[in-house]
């Protein structure tokens, strides 16, 4: 096997404001719009600029395979602390804020028990897991108060960083932004084998970015009454933390980002745009390493990075706020300027060096063929719908058969797109072949235009258990910008 090795002192400095637009035609077109986000963006924190003094909140490991019995999963109204010494109130999944990482193997079965101790119904979807219908907690399947939702997961699909979250129509946006969420890492033989980090919270961190209000350091609860179009927030909370630091090892550090964020995309990138290793996407590991100095992510996409720790004391890594659109309009007028930190890493010699190399051969991904193409569908996002329609529990928007590779065609403006049940491979991105780190097995993606991606389904999703597909912006969704469909 080959490996990266570590490099010494290689640090590209490059123009990371270069697409910064300057848009003067613009600012004649409406002094009034200038006006209202000039304002807006007044109101926004900026970064703080002093170093992290707050321990990175990392959740709690639970292992499908050191466990007796189910995983049992309490959801429940509690407080967490945002910032240290405030509580805010939130909810969580056996906590506060967030939820326990279940740890599950392909091959093997992972039993939960989900008992809903709220005063309203939600449920559990795993976002990312190839289940059937039935497993895939989607609106269908409701867990009244008081009730407990028992699940066996099969896991049948390869190493990757999913999720859980709730995704009742009309209030997922207000129950996800209260704190359930939480992630379902898989791996596999393979993935074990590769000497990828993998010693969970030390040089393995998964870290859900969200943003939040807060008011004397008590988070902004979701907007009771009218439903915002889209909720974008002032400040970046990392697992329920605000700019926090963590100690790890000189050596390869894995971090497992997932934007768990209502409506927020997102530009990561470190400190100095130096250049880390992209070495997952939702579905699984890429073929190889990926470098790349920046990294955009829409709400519900994951992907897995690697920073090398052996050759530097402290690393920030940073995220820009981007704006709805980002190639678009408001691109143009709204430069990228806001960034807020998402994580110091400090370097700690005293700590073993785990992964002192990175495979250079991570996965093999056998691609779909556009000729093997049986069925061809289109999904138009716009006015908060798709296709036209709305989102009607009793209507099966499209039937999909069992193992047929499907082509979509992804018309999705500034909406980014979802769908349960499978991982997808892109064919193209507005025209363009996809970018070497965009070339992995997906299921949420963010075009900012027009996408092709090949797929098939190989689970059962019946009437009563329908997949669902629609815009993962939260409020989107809840408005009815999805679709369901039945898989048999
Ligand atoms: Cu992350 Cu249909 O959801
Ligand atoms: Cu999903
Ligand atoms: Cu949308």
């Amino acid at each position: 096997m080959t490996y990266f090795r570590h490099k010494k002192g290689v640090f590209k400095h490059q123009k990371g404001f270069a697409r910064r637009r300057v848009a003067f035609v613009m600012l004649l077109v409406s002094a009034l719009l200038i006006t209202a986000i000039v304002a807006s963006t007044a109101l926004r924190a900026s970064p703080p600029t002093s170093a992290a003094v707050t321990p990175l909140n990392v959740p709690t490991l639970i292992d499908s395979r050191t466990q007796n019995g189910p995983i049992v999963i309490d959801i429940k109204e509690g407080e967490h602390a945002f910032y240290p010494g405030v509580k805010s109130k939130t909810s969580g999944y056996n906590g506060g804020y967030l939820g326990p990482t279940i740890k599950m193997y392909k091959g093997e079965s992972t039993d939960i028990s989900f008992t809903n101790h709220l005063d309203e119904p939600t449920n559990i979807h795993g976002h990312g897991l190839h289940v059937v219908g039935k497993i895939d907690g989607g609106p269908q399947n409701k867990i009244l108060p008081g009730e407990t939702w028992n699940v066996t997961i099969p896991v049948s699909q390869q190493a990757s960083t999913n999720w859980y979250h709730p995704h009742l129509k009309g209030s997922t946006a207000k129950q996800v932004h209260s704190g359930l969420a939480g992630f379902y890492l898989i791996e596999d033989g393979h993935s074990l084998s590769l000497g990828l980090p993998n010693t969970y919270g030390i040089d393995d961190i998964p870290l859900v970015i969200q943003d939040r209000n807060f008011v004397d350091g008590k988070m902004t609860p979701y907007p009771a009454g009218n439903m915002p179009e889209d909720l974008r927030e002032d400040t970046l909370v990392v697992n329920g933390t605000i700019n926090p630091y963590t100690m790890v090892p000189k050596s390869f550090v894995r971090l497992r980002l997932l934007n768990g964020s209502n409506a927020r995309s997102y530009e990561f990138y470190l400190e100095g745009e130096q250049p880390f290793y992209k070495i997952a996407t939702e579905g699984g590991l890429l073929p190889s390493p990926v470098e790349i100095t920046t990294l955009k992510m829409a709400p519900g996409e994951r992907n897995d990075i690697v920073v090398d720790m052996s050759v530097i004391e402290n690393q920030k890594v940073l995220a820009r706020f981007l704006p709805m659109s980002y190639n678009g309009f408001n691109a143009a007028l709204i430069p990228f300027s806001e960034s807020q930190p998402v994580l110091e890493l400090r370097a700690d010699g005293s700590l073993e060096a785990l992964a002192s190399e990175l495979p250079t051969q991570l996965n093999t991904i056998t691609p779909y063929l556009e000729k093997d193409v049986e069925v061809e569908r289109v999904f138009e996002l716009d006015d908060m719908s798709i296709n036209g329609q709305q989102m009607n529990m009793k209507v099966i928007n499209h039937e999909s058969k069992l193992g047929q590779l499907e082509k979509w065609t992804i018309d999705s403006g500034r909406h980014p797109f979802h769908m349960h049940g499978t991982s997808f491979l892109i064919l193209s991105m507005n025209g363009n072949p996809p970018a070497p780190e965009d070339q992995g097995w997906k299921d949420t993606i963010y075009p900012n235009g027009t996408a092709e991606i090949l797929l098939k389904f190989d689970y059962e999703a019946p009437e009563q258990w329908p997949y669902m597909y629609h815009c993962h912006i939260l409020e989107h969704e809840d408005m009815g910008m999805m679709g369901q469909f039945t898989v048999k």
